[in-house]
């Protein structure tokens, strides 16, 4: 599995625990004798490589409730291949049942990762996680210390049916929310759709931000490759735990660590990747700021090039019709990556210290309709990609959608604005019959991005107005400064930078001030003069809530925009990380 090639072993004193445990001091003393206080013989971890599996399982963490036992297999190999397992829990951040926003805590835990790893006599670290936040969270924190790491993915659960038709977590509990709305299904079928939608472990098995984050995690190499398409409850799915474990030995031994193979290459390989699996708009916030960790700079523009380029292949909802076990079943992401070769760069390795080329080398598609050919498309590139990036006066550093996603019609607009200063407003107001709006109205929610909500919750794809819904409206431009689940569709423009809260001039447009919006030449603007915007500028008024303690308060204060990646200033590339003094 480990590639030990060109590589030089290390010797046990080279290694970072033993700064804890070789000294002949008092301190050492009791790093050794309370080890053994909690059961282990001295020779059961003396002279070993200590390898820290950082787990994000929790009981209100549904996606990550086998985790526990995924990470008795990664110990159970940790031991065979001669290293000390030690299992440390990290905060959860389940994506439905955390709020306001998951995103809130990505740097929480990103800190925490870094931190946990820190602090103790980590040689290396197994990271256990997967639903959406949680992996960029852990990846930003283990790049930023630096040892040798590698990502063990939950896994996507199994493939759902009701009443016989595909259900895909995520994309499917909005269609048939809008079908409720309408009463084209009845209050039994929503409660019956409830227990048996999401039918197993794992995590969404639509391409949602987590199958997206997995999957640029595996094209960068932070996996074993082709890990990120194993659902969860297959039986490989723990051999591939195990087999973690046995690697993470391996690469501690040859000090394999992130800034020894962790290139801009591979960051160039995760978003082709990302393009082709037609992956959440999430992903261009965690792209940045992962790279950014690793002292590489990644920017929308450079997404956006190649989105350009790589059209949608992997057939999954939302922009498809299949779910993630049929992508598996199809010969998963290495078979996609070997359609993707010429856009690649197969010479750079991943934590097996193998070569991109290696792994898809025998990886084959055994479903064309699943993992499509460049020439036959989900979404041709002139209908939409993945990523589109636009600019201009309403967004100067920029804003995001999944044009593919979106309706043809709406790829050229024009329409009046109707703006939401916050979500309650909207909440409230959205299906009130005396709502001005038409279907080519264009609806705005400011107040809403990383500083104004804070953390910049999935509120994005803005609700359809009932009254335009009626008339079979299932689609209309949509701007905000907040983000969008990755299970959703829709002619939705997220993450508008700057902000309205940091006074970015979303927070200047007016109800009835005309917008455009123009995909193929990447622009979006309101029509209103230069001399009107300062004006309405002048009398500008934050109207979002600030905090003054708390985690919420320290948030505010650091967190950077959504073109910047949305880290705390304070942890983006910078020096490297201290060792903590051991007296
Ligand atoms: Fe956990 Fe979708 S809610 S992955
Ligand atoms: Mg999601």
């Amino acid at each position: 599995m480990f590639n030990t090639q060109n590589l030089k072993k290390l010797d046990i004193s080279e290694l970072r625990s033993q700064r804890w445990y070789a000294p002949d001091t008092i301190r050492a003393f009791a790093h050794r004798q309370r080890t053994q206080q909690a059961g282990l013989n001295r020779e059961e971890f003396m002279g070993k490589p200590v390898i820290g599996i950082i787990n994000t399982w929790s009981e209100l963490s549904p996606c990550h409730s086998h985790l526990r036992e995924r990470a008795e297999a990664v110990k159970r190999a940790v031991w065979a291949a001669g290293g000390y397992p030690v299992e440390l829990p990290a905060l959860s951040v389940g994506e439905v049942l955390v709020k306001p926003t998951t995103m809130l805590y990505r740097n929480f835990l990103a800190m925490e990762t870094e931190e946990l790893l820190r602090q103790h006599p980590i040689d290396g670290a197994v990271l256990l996680g997967g639903c959406d936040k949680s992996t960029p969270a852990m990846l930003m924190g283990a790049v930023s210390m630096d040892i040798p790491m590698l990502f063990c993915p939950a896994g996507p659960m199994s493939s759902g049916k009701w009443r016989g038709q595909t259900v895909g977590a995520g994309t499917h509990t909005k269609k048939y929310w809008d079908q409720l709305r309408l009463g084209a299904i009845t209050q039994h079928d929503w409660i019956e759709l409830e227990g048996s939608m999401t039918r197993s472990i794992g995590t969404c098995n639509t391409m949602g931000t987590a199958s997206t984050m997995t999957s640029i995690a595996d094209a960068i190499g932070f996996m074993l490759p082709g890990a990120s398409s194993i659902p969860a409850a297959d039986s490989r799915h723990v051999q591939m735990a195990a087999k973690c474990g046995e690697t993470i030995v391996d690469m501690v031994w040859h000090d394999h660590k992130p800034s020894k193979w962790l290139k801009r290459e591979n960051f160039i390989n995760g978003i082709v990747a990302y393009m082709a699996v037609g992956g959440s708009t999430n992903a261009a916030i965690h792209m940045i700021a992962m790279a950014n960790r690793a002292k590489i700079k990644i920017t929308l523009d450079d997404m956006e090039a190649i989105a350009r380029k790589v059209p949608v292949l992997a057939n999954l909802f939302p922009s498809g019709d299949q779910l993630m076990e049929e992508f598996f079943f199809a010969g998963g992401l290495m078979a996609q990556m070997k359609k993707l070769e010429q856009f690649l760069h197969k010479d750079v390795v991943g934590v097996t210290n193998t070569t991109l080329g290696s792994w898809i080398e025998n990886a084959h598609c055994y479903d064309d309709n699943v993992i499509r050919d460049l020439d036959n498309p989900v979404v041709p590139l002139s209908q939409g990609c993945a990523l589109s990036v636009l600019k201009g006066n309403l967004c100067p550093n920029g804003a995001v959608m999944k044009s593919s996603a979106a309706k043809p019609e709406l790829r050229k607009h024009k329409g009046k604005a109707v703006v939401f200063d916050d979500h309650q407003s909207l909440s409230d107001n959205i299906d009130s019959p005396e709502l001005d709006i038409t279907k080519d109205s264009v609806l705005i929610l400011r107040n809403a991005g990383p500083v104004g909500a804070p953390g910049m919750p999935e509120w994005g794809n803005l609700p359809i107005p009932k009254k335009l819904l009626q008339q079979g409206v299932n689609d209309m431009v949509r701007i905000t400064d907040a983000r969008m689940s990755g299970t959703h569709y829709g002619t939705c423009i997220l993450h508008v930078a700057p902000e309205s809260a940091v006074g970015g001039p979303l927070a200047l447009v007016k109800t009835g001030d005309i917008i455009e919006l123009d995909i193929e030449a990447g622009s979006l603007n309101m029509l209103v003069s230069d001399e009107e915007l300062a004006d309405r500028r002048e009398h500008l008024k934050p109207t979002h809530r600030t905090f003054d303690r708390s985690y919420a308060a320290l948030y505010q204060q650091h967190v950077t925009q959504a073109d910047e990646g949305c880290d705390f200033d304070f942890l983006q590339a910078g020096s490297d990380v201290p060792e903590p003094p051991i007296h």
